[in-house]
């Protein structure tokens, strides 16, 4: 089970129930009849720039403030790259578990690079189905030839194309609180990105697994490619009126050629709990195996971050203390999927 080879490869060998390792306790099941679809329409970006702009801006803030997550089409990144990248997914993961090895975090040629599976496999006592590879951004373009050759081009390209959009977001969402972008600050919100291939093999019994168990991210904003297969729910933390009640999971359901954006642990944190980083989990799938591929952006780890001045001083209060982020990470990465616990650090 952890000698490297992943889900993918315990699958591979042919598997007709769940391994014990992989069965979670009943309350962290995901059952799909006790979620609702989000049919809400995606908020289309490039309305930005015409007379519905105001609009817009109103459903961006709107599902920050709310749900926390949303969906965007015409958001700038190419609809062809999309298809390339879920290809790139496959074929990073289709190789054979000797390739994928070499990028184990113990023996990695590079700390950019990771490839594991579950989240916290030494901690957790239910293992999540999923594998993964960890691609962390410099502008080291030499160290950037680290990555994988099976995604290094199109997830630089997926990098390169979607900036422009998370800077508007970033824009509409710091300009609702009071706060003027400038690229300082835009750094001290993204200067660290990293991208994600996430792939969930099929699996024998669905109710018994997670892809990815209940958990917040931790950084700013984080862009979210998902194929067609679904599975991706969201709790809803306070009642929304036509989306669901306070407590109910609700599906972000695959629209072809969106992006899913949600809101991290670190925007949550600077805006003071304005804007809210939702819990979410993956179910697992029987039929056919899904991939996705998020983009986290957030501040480098050296940054400190804390509610921001001229929300505190609408509040009269700041709900959050200031955290070196390199500290939270370690304490996000240093523990289990748990809810939106990992918030509790900067209380
Ligand atoms: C995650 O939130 O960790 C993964 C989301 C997804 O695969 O849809
Ligand atoms: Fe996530």
């Amino acid at each position: 089970v952890r000698d490297g080879n992943g889900v993918k490869g315990m699958v591979d060998l042919g598997l007709s129930t769940v391994p014990k390792p992989y069965v979670q306790p009943p309350k962290e099941r995901i059952d799909k009849q006790m979620a609702t679809r989000h049919e809400g329409a995606p908020i289309d970006l490039s309305r930005l720039d015409g007379p519905d702009h105001d609009e817009v801006v109103k459903g961006i803030v709107m599902a920050a403030e709310t749900l926390g997550f949303f969906q965007l089409v015409n958001h700038g990144v190419p609809v062809d790259l999309l298809e390339s990248l879920k290809d790139a997914a496959h074929d990073f993961f289709g190789q054979p578990s000797e390739k994928k090895a070499v990028y184990r975090k113990e023996v990695s040629p590079s700390p950019l690079v990771k490839y594991g599976t579950s989240f916290v496999p030494e901690k957790e006592k239910a293992l999540e189905w999923k594998d993964y590879i960890n691609m962390i951004y410099t502008n080291d373009a030499e160290a950037l030839q680290q990555w994988p050759k099976e995604c290094r081009e199109v997830a630089l390209e997926y990098l390169k194309t979607s900036m422009t959009m998370v800077r508007r977001l970033l824009e509409i969402l710091m300009g609702n609180l009071g706060v003027e972008l400038d690229d300082t600050k835009i750094d001290g919100l993204i200067g660290m990105k990293m991208v994600n291939m996430n792939f969930y093999p099929t699996c024998p019994d669905p109710d018994l697994t997670v892809g990815v168990g209940r958990h917040s991210d931790m950084g700013t904003l984080t862009i979210l490619l998902q194929d067609g297969i679904g599975g991706l729910y969201v709790k809803v933390a306070e009642e929304i009126a036509n989306i669901g009640k306070k407590g109910e999971w609700v599906e972000i359901p695959p629209v072809p050629g969106a992006l899913v954006i949600n809101i991290g642990d670190a925007l949550q944190i600077l805006s003071n709990g304005k804007y809210k980083s939702a819990e979410h989990r993956v179910r697992t799938t029987s039929t056919k195996s899904r991939v996705s591929v998020p983009i986290f952006t957030s501040p480098r780890p050296s940054e400190k971050i804390a509610p921001l001045p001229q929300v505190v001083e609408k509040d009269g209060m700041a709900c959050y203390r200031e955290v070196i982020f390199g500290d939270y990470m370690r304490n996000f990465f240093g523990n289990v999927h748990d809810g939106k616990k990992s918030l509790e650090f900067a209380q």
